[in-house]
Parts: C-alpha cells; structure tokens; sequence
C-alpha cells in the first residue's frame, strides 16, 4: 500500500503543455497529499474527530478543483472547443461527488480517508489523460 501513496503524485504523463494547467494539475496532487498528513493512519475507518480534519481538507480540494475547471473552461472557450459540454458535465460531477462524501461523512458514515483519497485520484487521472491531454493537443495545434 505504501506503493501505491508513492505513485499518487503528478507525473510527466499527465502534462497538457498549457502551462497554467499543468501548474494546477500539479497543485492538486500537492493538496490530495494533505489527505494523508491530516489522519494518522489512512487505512482505518476516521473517528468524529478525524473526519473533521478530514472534511477540512475536502473543502479546500473542492475549493482548489472549481477554481481549476473555471480556469481550464476558459481555455477551452477561447477556441471554441467542441469537447466543454462533456468537460463541463464530469467537472461538474466530480463537485457534486465530493460534496455527497462529505455529507456522508458529517452524518457520520464511517470511512477510511484512503477511500476519498483514491476516488480523487483516480478521476483526476483518469480525467487528464482521457479528456484534458486531448484538449491540450488541439489547445496548441491552434495557437501555435
Ligand atoms: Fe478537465
Ligand atoms: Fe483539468
């Protein structure tokens, strides 16, 4: 398992080559790491207090990803992309998804934190490399 935490970062795979995205993208992953600090062991289902900390740090995930898909909706406005309505509806997934797990949580569902950990990551890097890199592609062959 301490395998796969190490693997949880951004890798060279993920970049898009728009510099500003890429730098969020990166960000993300900085933040998602707080998922691990803020718990002392991820693996076991979070106490009251723990899932406090917890949701914290959800919030500011969610507060960093709304910011990133406002920035990155821009980009895909300026040229007309094809391909917003799709993006817009899974970011706006992802939101929604986020805030239901936190409603789980403040009701007291328990869960371990690796459980939202690995949901975030995986959608984010499912969604970069199915859906942004693409963007970034045709994002370059126009402005170049
Ligand atoms: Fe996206
Ligand atoms: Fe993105």
């Amino acid at each position: 398992m301490t395998q796969r935490l190490s693997l949880a970062g951004f890798t060279a795979e993920y970049v898009m080559d728009i510099e500003e995205l890429d730098e969020q993208h990166r960000t993300f992953f900085t933040l998602l790491a707080k998922l691990a600090t803020s718990v002392p062991d991820m693996y076991r289902p979070l106490d009251d207090e723990e899932a406090d900390a917890v949701i914290d740090v959800l919030n500011e995930l969610r507060d960093y990803a709304m910011l990133h898909f406002r920035t990155e909706e821009g980009y895909m406005q300026e040229i007309g992309y094809p391909g917003l309505e799709k993006q817009k509806r899974e970011h706006n997934r992802f939101i929604t998804d986020v805030i239901r797990m936190e409603g789980e949580l403040l009701n007291g569902t328990v869960m371990p934190a690796i459980k939202l950990h690995n949901f975030m990551h995986d959608w984010y890097r499912d969604h970069i490399l199915t859906l942004d890199k693409p963007f970034g592609q045709t994002y370059n062959k126009i402005k170049v």
